[in-house]
């Protein structure tokens, strides 16, 4: 009996192998092609203004300096039903971004008299600014579930036109007319300083308002050419906001705070951000540039600053075991409650040193502060710099509290902190942290699979990253088989796993992370219609870890074109040739129920029953008064005070193509960002010096 069974299982263990490879490993959700909004509207056959954009009959189009169009600091939006999945969860996570950049906010509507209803319609687009149209839609089609696009068409909702429409483009893109697609001239039309304010922020080629180089393109050549020729491959990014677009959000809307951030200190500066050294401890935090026993050099600039690159160093080889030595950082003010603590630390101390993390919380009955332990750092590897993120809880006034302890065992060095940040958002769940990395890609090495991780709900996943294609990088979600298998439903309902490839500017703000996310879609069945997301252990194929442990792997879904190798080069995404990828991967199902409607108010009933919504829509109070939410749907919705009118994109997109066109050639001057340190913002040079400076990086380590 227990032979037959095992022979059984063997045969099973080969069927799966070959079943393996007959269906290719991963699954693309953008069949290995790079969509943008553009490509994702043309395909669909719309011809929206410029691409994009929803035009009202009515629109004047002197949108975005009239204050009439603004929204409130705080946007009431609808999450259709309509919507799919993955996207609900990405337009949050989208929300979180303006948290944390802009004085931006977003909240369930309530019955305030203006909103934006996010739907999936035919493609990606949005009206510009508040058109004071009650429901105002914003649609988030097929393939626009990437947290830029989301971006992207929110901007056009608070106001704000294409980037390169700008009226003094021309002195810093050529547009190439012939290359156009002919009628689709329109897109590339400039409006004059009347009807779009460039706030006296300089033209931004990092702008995601930017079309990209093949915008409306007909033939493989590109139909915008940048002036200045490094930044060819730069416009277009769909990846976060530039520093400029956070300039002119935050100047149309008078931003001075951002609602999520908090602080931040790379210790450049002597007076440390406010941070002070504690009391009761026995030596102090030294602001410094270079450690003896290491690091070599800071971890902000990696030493290529001449004159600056700063960090904190507890030097544990002059302590005697037991000793602390404690930095406390200055009073801060919570309006969340939940924070997330990001730093970088190198140990060059004891392998036994640790970092403990306290927080001091403030309170009417503790105005001297109570000190609670949040976390103990231990274990903390040597020779490199590592990200920690810590989760943190306060609802008081607090500071964080760092305190570097000596363990047992020799030091030659000690604990040190740099480019701390402090947020109130949630942290990733897990790091992947990949060393070495420059020399992975494009080669055939490049095929790197994560180690194992657990999500918040128990699921055993894995995360591979494919280098070896020679323009871009692909990066694919699997399941796992695990230890909780057995309790775990099946197949795996609405985890969304959110990947991010992190920009390691010291300035959170100025990072510009590249992320995805996918969800697991209980319901998906592969070509032979098993369900796809069905438990690794039965569908998934044989693989082993490194430590030659046998597992089962699932197919992967992802995508193949997730970040060109051009822009990986760029910004910070590798620093001291090391990538961090950022995991969470949580549940959504809570997503998949009717937001509701509107906030009970006495009478409600009342003033619903006095009218009748037509063709299924939902009554409402707003302002104290009963009005209908009409339904949605691919490319139709019904208005009206009572839902009776039906609209469709066909019929209402007015394409107002006559204007004339007023160039200022305001700015004659192209100011030119030369210092070598901020440069590496836009592009990594790939010179031989740069190079000699990466391999002393990577033997200093
Ligand atoms: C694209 O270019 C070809 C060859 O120049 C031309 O025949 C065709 O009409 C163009 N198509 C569009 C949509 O402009
Ligand atoms: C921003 O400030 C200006 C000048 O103080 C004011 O005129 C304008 O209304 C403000 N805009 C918003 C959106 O608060
Ligand atoms: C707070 O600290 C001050 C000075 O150290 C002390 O005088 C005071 O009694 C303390 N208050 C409480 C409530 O512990
Ligand atoms: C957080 O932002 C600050 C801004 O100066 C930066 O110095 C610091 O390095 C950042 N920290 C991390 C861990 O990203
Ligand atoms: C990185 O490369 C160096 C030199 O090639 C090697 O000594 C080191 O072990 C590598 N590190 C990792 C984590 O692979
Ligand atoms: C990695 O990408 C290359 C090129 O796109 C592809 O041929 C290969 O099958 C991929 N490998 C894996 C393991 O996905
Ligand atoms: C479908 O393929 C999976 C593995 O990819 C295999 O376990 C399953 O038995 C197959 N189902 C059918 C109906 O062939
Ligand atoms: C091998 O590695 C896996 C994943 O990291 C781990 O779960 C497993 O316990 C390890 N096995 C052994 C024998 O160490
Ligand atoms: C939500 O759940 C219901 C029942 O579980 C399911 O029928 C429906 O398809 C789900 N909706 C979405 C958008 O996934
Ligand atoms: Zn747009």
């Amino acid at each position: 009996m227990r032979l037959w069974n095992l022979s059984w299982f063997l045969f099973f263990d080969s069927l799966l192998v070959i079943s393996g490879l007959q269906t290719p490993e991963s699954f693309d959700i953008d069949g290995g092609i790079d969509q943008d909004i553009f490509d994702i509207n043309e395909g669909l056959g719309l011809d929206l203004f410029e691409g994009d954009i929803r035009l009202d009959g009515v629109q004047d189009r002197n949108s975005i300096i009239g204050e009439n169009y603004r929204w409130p600091h705080t946007i009431p939006y609808v999450l259709e039903d309509s919507l799919e999945m993955n996207a609900k969860g990405v337009i949050l996570n989208a929300f979180e971004r303006y948290r944390l950049k802009t004085c931006i906010d977003f909240k369930p509507w309530t019955g305030e008299a203006n909103y934006i209803s996010v739907f999936k319609g035919s493609g990606c687009w949005s009206s510009v600014g508040n058109r004071h149209v009650g429901r105002q839609e914003l649609s988030i089609g097929a393939n626009c579930d990437r947290i830029a696009t989301i971006q992207h068409e929110f901007l056009h909702a608070l106001g704000f036109w294409h980037e390169q429409s700008r009226s003094d483009r021309d002195d810093y893109v050529r547009i190439i007319w012939e290359r156009i697609q002919s009628g689709k001239e329109h897109n590339f039309n400039t409006y004059d300083d009347k009807v779009s304010d460039s706030l006296n922020v300089p033209y931004d080629y990092t702008s995601v308002m930017h079309y990209s180089k093949t915008a409306f393109r007909n033939g493989t050549e590109p139909t915008i050419v940048t002036r200045i020729s490094d930044f060819e491959d730069v416009i277009g990014q769909r990846m976060d906001f530039s520093d400029y677009d956070l300039l002119k959000l935050n100047r149309l809307y008078n931003c001075s705070s951002s609602l999520s951030f908090m602080d931040s200190c790379d210790f450049e500066l002597e007076n440390v951000c406010g941070m002070i050294q504690g009391s009761g401890d026995n030596t102090d935090w030294q602001r410094i540039s270079r450690a003896p026993g290491g690091p070599e050099s800071d971890h902000s600039n990696m030493g290529q600053c001449q004159g600056s690159g700063f960090f904190m160093h507890f030097d544990s080889s002059s302590v005697n075991m037991g000793a602390t030595a404690v930095l406390e950082s200055r009073m801060l003010y919570p309006k969340r409650g939940f924070q997330c603590l990001q730093f970088y630390l190198y140990n060059s101390g004891s392998g036994s040193d640790q970092l403990n993390i306290y927080i001091r919380e403030y309170s009417a009955d503790n105005v001297n502060g109570s000190l609670n332990l949040v976390e103990e750092l231990k274990d903390i590897p040597t020779g490199n710099w590592q990200l920690y993120h810590v989760t943190l809880k306060v609802t008081n006034k607090f500071r964080v509290v760092f305190e570097g302890h000596r363990g047992s065992g020799a030091s030659l060095g000690g604990l040190s902190i740099d480019d701390i940040n402090l947020s109130e958002t949630r942290c990733p769940h897990h790091i992947w942290h990949i060393r070495n990395f420059t020399q992975l890609i494009g080669s055939p090495e490049g095929i790197l699979y994560s180690p194992a991780f657990y999500s918040s709900k128990g699921y055993a996943f894995q995360i591979h990253l494919n280098l070896s294609h020679l323009t871009d990088a692909g990066i694919y979600f699997h399941l796992i088989s695990g230890a909780n298998d057995d309790q775990l439903q099946w197949p795996c309902p609405w985890q969304q796993a959110t990947m991010t490839l992190l920009d390691q500017n010291p300035d959170i703000r100025q990072r510009m992370s590249n992320q995805r996310s996918v969800t697991t879609d209980p319901f998906m069945t592969t070509d032979n219609g098993s369900y796809f997301w069905d438990r690794p252990s039965k569908v998934g194929t044989v693989a082993f870890f490194p430590n030659g442990t046998e597992f089962r792997r699932g197919r992967g879904y992802g995508t193949s074109t997730f970040i060109t190798h051009e822009r990986l080069k760029s910004r910070n995404f590798i620093k001291g040739n090391d990538v961090f990828i950022l995991l969470t991967v949580e549940d959504i199902s809570h997503l998949n129920s009717t937001q509701d409607p509107s906030v009970p108010t006495p009478g409600i009933k009342d003033l619903c029953s006095e009218i009748t919504c037509q063709n299924d829509g939902i009554c409402a109070v707003q302002d104290d008064k009963a009005v209908c939410r009409c339904p949605v749907g691919e490319d139709w919705w019904y208005m009206g005070e009572r839902c009776e009118k039906r609209g469709s994109t066909r019929d209402t997109i007015v394409i107002a193509v006559s204007s004339t066109v007023t160039v200022f050639a305001l700015m004659l001057i192209i100011t030119l960002v030369s210092v070598y340190c901020t440069r590496k913002k836009y592009r990594q040079r790939t010179s031989s010096n740069a190079v000699n400076k990466t391999l002393e990086n990577e033997y200093a380590f």
